[in-house]
């Protein structure tokens, strides 16, 4: 094992809190059992008590630990995406704290897919809850300079694993449901679920879309607080109204920031900070956070993104712009 990984398990084995690489974004770990620990990570994070924590694993032996039952669909989709970005609901074992679940009866599950968090889960020895690594509310850090930037000497390590392969967070699947629903897009898309799971059911709130309420309680509770947001404004702009409103905003006097998938975006006085041309769907969502980062730090006032399909890593794409791009909670 590597010092510093040998140092970050010293440190959860003190209840200290570490953050640490995964191929999503960067997790801000906790040791599962420690109270104070997670604790800690809700206070720095300023978490609402109410969105429960992804408990990160490194291999099935520890599954026994966490959850009371394993529907066969959910053993499948192990088989095939684990290790990987995505995150099962399960029904909570009853060891799990609450703390961690929220008071919730199922517990979010997932086995990462990069060696750092992997040895530092087995060096351990036992599983790690852990949040994105940003601030509530923020977008989550990609790159290890994002991670110092946020959250800097509030955690006790951070652990470096330079730039995340995927960028966004694990897609999350309910398990618990029947048909299971699909409750954050990520890059294992409803599209690869559905072969396995073709009942598969959309995120409640998609659901709703056009009816007032079907008064039901939103089933992720990570979903309905603000998520995703840069410090400035992020408008979307749909690829065919793309060259009229980046003119419209060129002319308005305001500190722009760029971001498209596949325009190019020529310079202008008035843009701070572009990025343009990122070749697939697949690297734009593997930017898209470090670029927020980036414009924030160009000072940039208002953030103009091109928008995706909703099909694909698209889908994942446009939730979580969508979410950025929201005015209010
Ligand atoms: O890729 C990822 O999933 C990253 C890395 C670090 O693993 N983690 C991450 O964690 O994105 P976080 O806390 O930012 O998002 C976890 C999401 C939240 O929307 C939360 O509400 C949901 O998972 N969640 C956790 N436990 C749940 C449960 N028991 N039932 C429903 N949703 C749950
Ligand atoms: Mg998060």
């Amino acid at each position: 094992m590597n010092a510093k990984i040998r140092q970050a398990v010293e440190i959860l084995k003190r209840d200290g809190v570490v953050a640490f690489p995964t191929e999503t974004v960067y997790g801000l770990g906790a040791r599962l059992f420690s109270e104070k620990a997670v604790k800690k990570i809700y206070a720095l994070k300023g978490r609402p008590a109410d969105n429960p924590l992804i408990v990160h694993i490194a291999d099935r032996s520890q599954l026994h630990l966490l959850a009371r039952r394993f529907p066969p669909e959910a053993k499948k989709l192990m088989e095939i995406f684990w290790p990987g970005p995505l995150t099962l609901i399960l029904e909570r074992a009853s060891v799990v704290p609450k703390s961690v679940t929220a008071g919730l009866e199922t517990v979010a599950v997932r086995m990462p897919n990069h060696p750092v968090a992997l040895e530092l889960i087995r060096g351990l020895g036992e599983p790690i809850a852990a949040p994105s690594a940003n601030l509530s509310g923020r977008p989550s850090p990609t790159r290890y300079q994002d991670v110092v930037r946020e959250l800097g000497n509030k955690v006790d390590l951070i652990l470096d694993g330079g730039k995340t392969a995927r960028g966004i967070e694990s897609t999350v699947v309910d398990m618990t449901q029947i048909p299971p629903r699909l409750l954050r897009p990520g890059f294992v898309t409803l599209e690869m679920l559905k072969k396995f799971l073709p009942e598969l059911a959309l995120p409640l709130e998609q659901e709703r879309k056009g009816v007032a309420s079907l008064g039901r309680s939103a089933v992720s509770p990570g979903m309905k607080h603000p998520h995703y947001k840069p410090n400035c404004k992020v408008v979307l702009i749909h690829p065919s109204n793309w060259s009229t409103a980046l003119s419209n905003w060129k002319e308005k006097n305001l500190r722009l920031g760029v971001i498209a998938c596949h325009h190019k975006i020529p310079p202008h006085q008035n843009i701070v900070f572009r990025k343009s041309l990122f070749g697939s769907e697949k690297n734009y969502a593997r930017n898209l956070y470090a670029c927020f980062f980036d414009a924030e730090h160009a000072r940039t006032e208002v953030l103009l993104v091109e928008s995706l399909d909703e099909k694909g890593i698209g889908r994942a794409v446009m939730d979580r712009l969508t979410r950025a791009s929201k005015t209010s909670a």
